[in-house]
């Protein structure tokens, strides 16, 4: 899959934070049947990699990405547990080497937040990013003006982006989709409340642009 499938499979990435390995199947399971397959699981916590793996593995239709890559290592490790995409929060010369380069491991949607930024990043190749920390980094009125200059680079906005926000975001011409943690918040995946989290799944599969 390319980074451009993975941001048209639907209008909110889920930015997930998992504490126990006994929470990735039925959070994912939950997610997925709330209408979210595209699933962005962070490297925040130590067992990050073998929730990747499990999800991977057992949660049919889940299309499992790897968040917070910092570096080549990240990525590696991730690509060996079974992610299909990589988000990172900013962009290293390192990173960007690795991720372009012929031994890629897997397709990269780098962080900016800033104009140059963005055309260091292009000039490494990429054309989609994510936009973080995206409330903080000027939210719409950033995303607007950056269209000018670079009208072909396409975003999925993330950090402060909520469900009252998201439709918004959508309606910018440079925005494919936006990211969160909202869907899956820490007290309903404490609570193993997954019903709750299944309906946010489905209010988010059903966000448009307002
Ligand atoms: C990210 O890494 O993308 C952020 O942690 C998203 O966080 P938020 O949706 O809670 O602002």
């Amino acid at each position: 899959m390319q980074i451009i499938d993975i941001l048209k499979a639907g209008p909110v990435m889920p930015v997930l934070r998992i504490e126990k390995l006994e929470d990735a199947v039925p959070l994912a399971s939950a997610l997925v049947e709330g209408g979210i397959n595209v699933l962005e699981i962070t490297l925040r916590t130590p067992i990050a990699l073998e929730a990747i793996q499990l999800i991977a593995e057992e949660v049919e239709d889940a299309v499992v990405g790897v968040g917070t890559v910092l570096n080549s290592d990240d990525l590696k490790r991730a690509a060996d547990a079974g992610a299909v995409f990589a988000v990172s929060p900013g962009l290293t010369d390192a990173l960007a080497q690795t991720a372009a380069g012929e031994h890629a491991f897997l397709p990269l949607l780098p962080g900016v937040s800033t104009s140059s930024e963005l055309m260091r990043a292009c000039d490494a190749g990429f054309s989609h990013f994510k936009f973080f920390p995206a409330d903080a980094a000027g939210g719409r009125a950033m995303l607007k003006s950056l269209y000018g200059p670079f009208a072909d680079c396409v975003f999925c906005p993330t950090g402060g982006v909520t469900v009252e926000t998201a439709p918004d975001y959508l309606a910018l011409p440079n925005v494919a989709c936006v990211g969160g943690t909202w869907l899956a918040p820490a007290d309903a995946i404490a609570d193993k409340d997954w019903a709750h989290i299944r309906s946010l799944a489905q209010v988010a599969a059903g966000l448009t642009p307002r």
